[in-house]
């Protein structure tokens, strides 16, 4: 359970501006890079629907786009490293340049499953990227192609990510102290 103390008004991290900067950088690397392609769009959920969203309409090629529900932490805040999918993508991905949409890579356990999982499917590419990463958390190697920001290890909500399903609706980052 969470305590009062973790669902007060989270403190900032990256303030919306930064966010949105960041954002449209990346929609410009990722539009340069993919120049004559078309390019299939595939949103983690639920933590990165905010940021598929703003990213997605910045981003200059042919697209379509695709959502993939997983699940990895309940209500927890560290990782059990088990990911169920609770949404699957039907359209198939053989031949397709796919890129992959997350909000967090913390243990680099889920997104090197998804990717594995994905790469299955025979796309004719598949990158990833993530709006936040956590390099001191990382217990598996996992290729992230284009990454928003480095943090520490701090837990972060808002702009789409959750604590208990709380503060998605948050226009910045934020952080909540860890509970003991
Ligand atoms: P990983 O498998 O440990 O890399 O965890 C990745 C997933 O855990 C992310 O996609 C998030 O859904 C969730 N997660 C990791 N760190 C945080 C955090 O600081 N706040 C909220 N969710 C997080
Ligand atoms: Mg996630």
């Amino acid at each position: 359970m969470p305590t009062s103390e973790q669902l007060k008004q989270p403190k900032i991290l990256i303030p919306e501006i930064k966010l949105q900067n960041r954002v449209s950088e990346l929609a410009q690397e990722i539009s340069m890079d993919y120049r004559g392609r078309e390019v299939v769009a595939i949103c983690i959920l639920k933590g990165a629907f905010i940021f598929f969203s703003d990213v997605i309409r910045q981003i200059d090629v042919p697209m379509t786009c695709e959502f993939l529900g997983v699940s990895s932490y309940g209500n927890k805040m560290v990782s059990s490293g088990e990911v169920k999918v609770t949404l699957d993508i039907n359209e198939p991905l053989e031949g397709k340049h796919v890129i992959v949409f997350d909000d967090i890579v913390d243990t680099g356990l889920t997104l090197s499953y998804i990717l594995n999982s994905l790469k299955a499917r025979k796309p004719a590419s598949i990158k990833s990227c993530c709006l936040m990463v956590k390099p001191d958390s990382l217990k598996t190697e996992v290729e992230v192609d284009y990454t928003g920001f480095k943090i520490g290890s701090e837990f972060v909500v808002g702009y789409g990510i959750d604590f208990a399903g709380q503060f998605r609706g948050l226009p910045y980052i934020g952080y909540i102290e860890h509970g003991h």
